[in-house]
């Protein structure tokens, strides 16, 4: 590791994490460490050096290691926490809650322990009540406790309208906000075409078959693969840590503590907020009209329900 360049780390070398690292390790962002329970014995180790293996062909120069001790975390800029169990078919996000509340509690704890002042970036299921585990675990400010879903959601939204339309997503913008489930709020009337709106190009049977497959875009891959999807999920985290890093005060959709905004409090919830070195600096509070705050409430009440079988 070096002194000089800035060290993230990833909890749960499994298929998530392990992407995500080499998304961060291929741009040359960090260096990393992979951690992964005692049990894997040597399999994050074998990962990172399979990926240092690729610095030569990519002409980067960041380090990873794998390993099960905590000790090697100390001082991380940034904390990525993919450590828990990955929805299989037929299983809902939610029946997760249980075992990635204890698996996600101890992570935590012992990461905070080498690195109080980390950003925690979570990524585990069900993903906003596994936030608001993290930030009691942590005792940390709600700024450095943040989400992952909203980059992964609009960019499947993105995905799918570029493949509707044969347009590039680099003109496409989608911003997908609520909880990370079915009742996820792709934001219509926030989504635009190179700043025209997304009916100028399509119907609106299109558009709800489009808002439709993004809120089950999870589930999509499910069913296809027989487990979670790992690539656009390990580079929406990866992209995340990249805003934080660089300082780059963007805006992008994460799950958030709110105190009163959309007028919902304590819970985590996808929102857009400013990513910069403070972590989520700042949530942006949107106009919704009265059918997308009903869908608000509707999603929210969805999170709530999750966290009521929370410890
Ligand atoms: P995976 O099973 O491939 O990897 C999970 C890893 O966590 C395993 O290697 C396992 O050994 C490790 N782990 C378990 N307990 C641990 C502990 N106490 N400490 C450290 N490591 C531990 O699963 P995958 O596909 O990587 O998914 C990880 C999580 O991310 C799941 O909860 C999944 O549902 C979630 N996910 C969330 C997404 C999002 O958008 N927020 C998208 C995709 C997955
Ligand atoms: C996904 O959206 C399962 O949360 C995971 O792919």
């Amino acid at each position: 590791m070096s002194l000089n360049r800035n060290k993230i780390t990833i909890v749960g070398a499994g298929n998530v994490g392990a992407s995500c690292a080499s998304w961060i390790i291929e741009r040359n962002l960090a260096d990393v460490v992979l951690l992964d329970i005692p049990e894997t014995k040597n399999m994050p180790k074998g990962k990172a050096l399979d990926m240092l293996q690729m610095s030569p062909i990519s002409n980067t120069h960041c380090k990873i290691i794998g390993t099960t001790n905590y000790e090697l975390t100390a001082s991380s800029d940034i904390c990525v926490i993919t450590a828990g169990v990955p929805r299989k078919p037929g299983m809902s996000r939610e029946d997760l809650v249980a075992t990635n509340q204890g698996i996600v509690q101890t992570v935590v704890k012992n990461l905070t322990q080498y690195s109080p002042q980390t950003i925690l970036i979570i990524v585990t299921n069900p993903l906003d009540s596994m936030c608001y585990v993290a930030l009691k675990a942590s005792n940390f400010p709600k700024n450095r406790v943040i989400g992952q879903a909203g980059v992964l959601d609009s960019a499947r939204m993105r995905t799918f309208i570029s493949q509707e339309l044969g347009i590039s997503v680099e003109n496409i913008h989608a911003s997908v906000i609520g909880g990370h489930g079915d009742e996820m709020v792709p934001l219509i009337r926030y989504s635009t075409i190179c700043g025209l709106p997304l009916s100028h190009f399509l119907s609106k049977e299109k558009i709800n078959e489009i808002v439709d497959r993004t809120r089950k875009g999870g589930s999509e891959l499910v069913n296809l693969l027989g487990i979670s999807a790992w690539y656009a999920p390990g580079a929406a985290a990866g992209f995340m840590v990249e805003a934080i890093l660089k300082d780059k005060k963007i805006i992008l959709p994460c799950s958030a503590f709110l105190e009163g905004e959309y007028g919902l409090s304590n819970l985590y919830f996808g929102v857009l907020g400013i990513l910069g070195n403070h972590g989520l600096e700042k949530i942006i509070d949107i106009p919704l009209n009265e059918e997308e705050q009903q869908l608000l409430k509707k999603s929210a009440g969805l999170i709530q329900e999750t966290m009521k079988s929370l410890k």
